[in-house]
């Protein structure tokens, strides 16, 4: 059995090399890349792509798992039944997926990505919808292909490609209880004074915030000879290799918290990624992985609200920012910036939600990408679709498309089915931390002496290290003891904000 496990690991291996030379042909696109070379790189990636695809559905890859599964596992360590796990998960997938499927994907979403930067810029939804009407009959083939009993949706089969066990009558049951808790938190937030927040929008210069973004990624601990931040349309984190994630941010000179809270966000997945480790003979195979996206979510979220929006983080690091920031925060004292960081109020876009409207937000996509998928929703009705929803959820109407249906990359990037995990993250986060603080009582003072390492450490040992030897929901469980409860990000939320809003 001990070949046989050694080749499997092998041959993992180089799928995984196939796999971070392509997440390096995808982050030079959104980064340096020149506008024309579109055509001939979503070639490139759709090759890639195929390699990997034809790597992981070989012959060898099944007879190998075949061979090992028949043992039983019973001489098998913990960690190896767990790659097996996440290779047979992955290869079973992929012998799903006819490899035409998979380049035609990869080339729509290639050149959907390009469209969408132009069409967005232009806010003009029509050049778009040709693209997106492409993704997702994708989409929907690849959902036929995937999904296993007759009663699964199609929906749901997407759903578990980022959050594997979920499907969306699960996060329906959730939402449903969240959207009313956060609907009846920002009734009591809207009964009080609006917090003033104005000097946040005074003029920064973009090589300010590029000192300061620097500054932060220190002060977390990422490692810049394993990483490096650059700049884009739409922040994101790629893992090119396990040496190597990257980060990227956005710098608007009236909104210089905008590249504060995404460095923090986005240093809170590169940590993650960063810290896996399941152990020498795992190292670069699918089990040096993240457990879901969720769970990836859960770390950056946790990062940018939970320690980068509170008073105890910027207690030690407020003169420093206010020196580095000085045109904007002249005048500014430490518990008015942190009452203006953590405002809320209703608004039209994402990225900049704060933390109870942000639900709102995702509630919005998830439904109407569940209608897409299905067939209930055309994709030429989805801007007026958008509209609706957005008055129904947050008592808004987007002016246009570019701060409505078009603000968000994923759609044309193929990635339905990933948004219930950015709330589904706040979610986890809320857990993780009720259960660090049970652990360490004085965290808060820790992280008020400027202590973030014994948080980092918390991380790394529970939820980092083990990558995807768990599953999302068996993580939840061991590091926490119960299975994911909504009711800690309510209370996180509602103790939160009613001491920024006094009631
Ligand atoms: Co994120």
């Amino acid at each position: 059995m001990r070949k046989e496990l050694s080749r499997l690991i092998e041959l993992d291996r180089e799928i995984v090399l196939l796999a971070h030379i392509q997440a390096l042909l995808s982050w030079d696109q959104e980064t340096y890349m020149p506008p024309k070379a579109v055509d001939e790189r979503s070639e490139q990636i759709a090759f890639v792509e195929g390699l990997a695809h034809e790597r992981l559905v070989s012959k060898e890859i099944g007879e190998l798992l075949g061979a090992l599964g028949s043992t039983g596992g019973a001489d098998l360590a913990p960690s190896e039944a767990a790659f097996l796990r996440v290779l047979r998960r992955a290869h079973d997938r992929a012998v799903k997926l006819p490899a035409e499927l998979v380049a035609d994907l990869a080339r729509a979403t290639t050149l959907g990505q390009a469209a969408w930067v132009e069409a967005r810029s232009r806010s003009d939804f029509a050049a778009f919808a040709p693209y997106l009407e492409r993704i997702v009959e994708l989409e929907r083939r690849q959902a036929a292909c995937l999904s296993g009993a007759a009663s699964d949706s199609a929906y749901d089969a997407l759903l578990d490609l980022f959050e594997p066990g979920s499907t969306e009558a699960s996060i329906r049951a959730v939402f449903g209880d969240l959207r009313r808790e956060l609907v009846a938190l920002l009734g009591k937030i809207q009964s009080r004074p609006q917090v003033e927040d104005s000097f946040l929008r005074r003029p920064c210069a973009a090589e300010r915030q590029a000192t300061i973004s620097s500054w932060l990624m220190g002060l977390l601990a990422y490692d810049t000879s394993r990483g490096r931040l650059d700049t884009v349309a739409h922040p994101f984190t790629t893992t090119l290799g396990v040496d190597d994630v990257r980060i990227t941010t956005r710098y608007l000179e009236d909104c210089f918290g905008s590249s504060v809270f995404s460095t923090i966000h986005e240093t809170g997945h590169a940590l993650y990624e960063l810290g896996i480790a399941p152990g020498a003979e795992f190292v670069r195979t699918h089990l040096h992985d993240a457990a879901s996206m969720a769970v990836h979510e859960s770390q950056s979220r946790m990062w940018e609200n939970m320690v980068g929006r509170s008073a105890a983080f910027w207690r030690p690091n407020y003169a420093k920012l206010s020196e580095l920031a000085a045109d904007a925060l002249a005048g500014v004292g430490l518990e008015a910036f942190v009452r203006a960081i953590n405002k809320v109020e209703p608004s039209l876009i994402r990225t900049e939600a704060d933390e109870v409207t942000y639900g709102l937000h995702i509630i919005l996509r998830f439904e109407l990408e569940s209608e897409l998928i299905s067939g209930r929703l055309a994709v030429r009705d989805l801007p007026s679709a958008w509209k609706a929803k957005t008055g129904e959820l947050l008592g808004l109407v987007p002016p246009d498309d570019a701060r409505g249906c078009l603000q968000d990359v994923h759609w044309s990037a193929g990635l339905f089915g990933y948004f219930p995990s950015y709330a589904l993250g706040n979610l986890y986060a809320a857990q993780f931390w009720a259960a660090m603080e049970k652990e360490t009582p004085d965290l808060e003072e820790r992280i008020e002496s400027g202590d973030l390492a014994s948080l980092l450490a918390w991380l790394r040992r529970g939820i980092h290290q083990p990558g995807a030897a768990c599953l999302p929901g068996e993580l939840v469980r061991r590091v926490t003891g119960s299975a994911l409860d909504p009711r800690h990000f309510v209370r996180y939320l509602n103790e939160k904000y009613s001491r920024v809003y006094g009631f």
